[in-house]
């Protein structure tokens, strides 16, 4: 058994180096016992030098995966790393193999050497222990990582304070910037450090910061764990952040919002809007919907198409939106499926001067493709801000019954979003219990390639345009008699 001792200071150097030679050589991972650097040294049979240095390849990825394992407390890393590596030299695949055990491992300290870099990034707080006016400012921290990370983490110091001589003392190696140089050192005693003139700053700072409203204790906490709370100057706020919060929020609540006045403006028109039905007149309820803006169609389409036909319509034909030749002329269902519509309707026997026809969105929806406009389907948000105008229109006319041409019809009117060819032919129960017939949308005929299929679903839609004006006028002449 050979066995290894590394140093705490330069622990990932010596490691690799190591590393490497036992590859070299051919020494299996059971020949070797790693001693974790916190032993001392002197005890093993060699040092980390020991093996000859030979060039081995090595993924980088492991490369860099090892560069932060090292730095991990727990005394097994070392065994670990150089097991998985012995491995890798014959299945270089196993750095991707998210399914190999010793891989994840590594990876959750990995992982953890990371997360313990940024809370000492985050958390170390410095206090002057030098002459604030001296031509080199001098501070020192004291701080406690939870694993071996005040080496690798050193490099971030200089990078943000160069311009000072600073000592970050923890239990197990310290670091120390001088005149620009760089030293790390073991077992250094905790310095007993002044009080900081920033340390109310640091407070101040954090009661500014601290957003009641948002406060979730258990997420701060797992953020800014406790066990580095006592070498925090701010920290000493927290219990009593947290114990007021609630009143805080909601004196926050009950404050006067403090928007610029041009978003005030536009949030109280939108609070205007928001009442829950529509009650203007018929002409107003037409301009209304021309001028609408409750979603974002209107910015692409040339025009809304509101509904059109007879007020005291006893039936209501809806279908899903404007297309393409409806959105140039304004008015619903002169396009082909409109055509299609107007040709079954007759052998029906429904003559559509006499209903009521609309859609369930006002505004053509599409996607461009070169000259064309290609039909695309409202969205469920779409449909649910235009069924405000659907809503109205209903409540005007007053329907006998209603036609839902097409699923977005069907489910702006029921709420019932399941499988229409299911539903079709059948009576559901929409606003205010209007009954609601179910049938298909008259495009999805016209998309019909096989001739005789599309025979026969024209069938089933005639039948149901006939059902539609048996019932519509049934139920008319019921109203008229209980009038
Ligand atoms: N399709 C519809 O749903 N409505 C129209 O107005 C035209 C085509």
């Amino acid at each position: 058994m050979i066995r290894v001792s590394l140093p705490r200071i330069g622990t990932a150097d010596a490691w690799r180096k190591a590393a490497r030679g036992f590859l070299a050589t051919g020494t299996p991972p059971q020949e070797i016992s790693w001693g974790d650097t916190s032993v001392q040294a002197g005890l093993f049979d060699i040092s980390a030098d020991t093996p000859q240095h030979t060039l081995v390849t090595v993924p980088r990825s492991f490369l860099s995966m090892a560069n932060s394992v090292v730095w991990h407390s727990d005394p097994s890393r070392f065994a670990r790393l150089y097991a998985f590596l012995w491995r890798l030299r014959d299945a270089p695949h196993l750095m991707t193999d998210r399914g190999d055990a010793d891989l994840a491992a590594l990876r959750r300290m990995e992982k953890n050497v990371h997360r313990c870099q940024h809370k000492m990034k985050a958390f170390v707080r410095f206090r002057e222990t030098g002459a604030p006016d001296a031509d080199r400012r001098s501070f020192a921290a004291w701080f406690e990582p939870t694993h071996h990370t005040t080496e690798p983490t050193a490099q971030f110091f200089v990078r943000r304070f160069a311009d000072m001589d600073w000592q970050i003392i923890t239990p197990d190696v310290s670091v120390f910037f001088e005149n620009g140089r760089l030293r790390f050192e073991v077992d250094v005693p905790q310095p007993d450090l002044p009080d900081d003139a920033s340390e109310a700053l640091w407070v101040t700072y954090f009661r500014n910061i601290f957003n009641p409203a948002r406060l979730k204790v258990q997420a701060m906490q797992s953020e800014m764990p406790k066990k580095y709370w006592k070498n925090m100057p701010e920290a000493a706020a927290i219990p009593e952040l947290i114990a007021r919060a609630p009143d805080r929020a909601r004196e926050m609540a009950l404050a006067a919002p403090t928007l610029p006045p041009a978003r005030l403006a536009a949030v109280q028109a939108q609070q205007a809007t928001n009442v829950s039905a529509w009650d203007g007149t018929r002409d107003e309820l037409v301009s209304a919907i021309s001028t609408c803006t409750r979603c974002a169609l209107h910015r692409t389409a040339t025009q809304a198409v509101p509904g059109e036909g007879p007020a005291d319509a006893s039936l209501m034909i809806v279908g899903e939106q404007p297309g393409d030749e409806e959105d140039l002329t304004g008015r619903p269902f002169v396009g082909p499926a409109g055509r299609l519509f107007d040709q079954i309707a007759q052998q029906a026997g429904l003559d559509r001067k006499q209903v009521f026809v609309t859609n369930a969105v006002k505004h053509f929806k599409f996607r461009p493709d070169g000259k064309r406009r290609l039909h695309e389907r409202p969205d469920a948000g779409e449909t649910e801000h235009c069924r405000w105008w659907l809503m109205a229109e209903i409540a005007q006319i007053r329907p006998q019954l209603i036609l839902a041409l097409g699923a977005t019809a069907a489910r702006s009117l029921t709420g019932n979003g399941a499988d229409l060819l299911a539903r079709r032919g059948k009576v559901e129960r929409g606003p205010d219990e209007t009954p609601v017939l179910i049938t298909v949308h008259p495009s999805w005929l016209l998309r019909l390639r096989d001739a005789g299929r599309r025979r026969e679903a024209s069938l089933l839609f005639c039948q149901d345009l006939e059902l539609a004006v048996k019932l519509s006028q049934s139920q008319a002449t019921l109203r008229n008699r209980q009038a």
